[in-house]
């Protein structure tokens, strides 16, 4: 399996794994503002045959209190499909869309919104990736369910 930077073109192909994954989904434009704005921190996982087999959508945050370049990396989605997952996939996936963020944008931090009930997710998060719960938002999904917002400082890493 290789991971490498998306683009443009395979924007159907990201949003068929994340309709299949994910409950949260997506217009094309949004991932095409992505990939326009921040053509570097996108990555797909492509199987021996060129199918995408998982993907992770990243952004940086321009929150109203940030400097100039935006400093605070942002993970939009990540998802794995079934039969790959388990393989380190999410992981190398996550490492290289961190990478670019400090590498391209001097990021000092990385921040995502995880379903509490997302055990699977939490644990690559929190275990695997090192992240900490920043704070709980309540009913931030649309069926109502609370996130937690979780941040890895990236100072110094990579
Ligand atoms: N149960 C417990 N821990 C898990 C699980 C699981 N099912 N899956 C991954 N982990 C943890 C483990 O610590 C694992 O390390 P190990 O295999 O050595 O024990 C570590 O995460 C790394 O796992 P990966 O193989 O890199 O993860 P994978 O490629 O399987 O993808 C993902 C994980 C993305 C959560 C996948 O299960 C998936 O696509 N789920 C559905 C979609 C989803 O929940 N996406 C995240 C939503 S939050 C967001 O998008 C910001």
């Amino acid at each position: 399996i290789t991971i490498r930077q998306a683009t443009a073109g395979d924007e159907i192909a990201m949003q068929h794994c994340n309709l299949t994954n994910l409950p949260e989904n997506y217009q094309m434009k949004y991932y095409l503002y992505h990939f326009a704005t921040w053509p570097q921190l996108s990555f797909v996982a492509e199987n021996e045959n060129g199918r995408v087999v998982g993907y992770v959508l990243a952004k940086m945050n321009n929150d109203e209190k940030d400097v100039e370049p935006p400093l605070n990396g942002h993970i939009t989605s990540l998802s794995v499909m079934r039969s790959y997952r388990r393989l380190g996939l999410a992981e190398r996936l996550m490492s290289q869309a961190q990478r670019a963020m400090v590498e391209v944008y001097g990021s000092k931090c990385v921040s995502l919104h995880v379903r509490v009930s997302n055990t699977a997710a939490f644990s690559l998060y929190k275990k695997t990736l090192k992240f900490e719960i920043d704070s709980t938002e309540a009913k931030y999904y649309a069926d109502g369910e609370d996130a937690y917002s979780m941040k890895k400082n990236l100072d110094g890493l990579y």
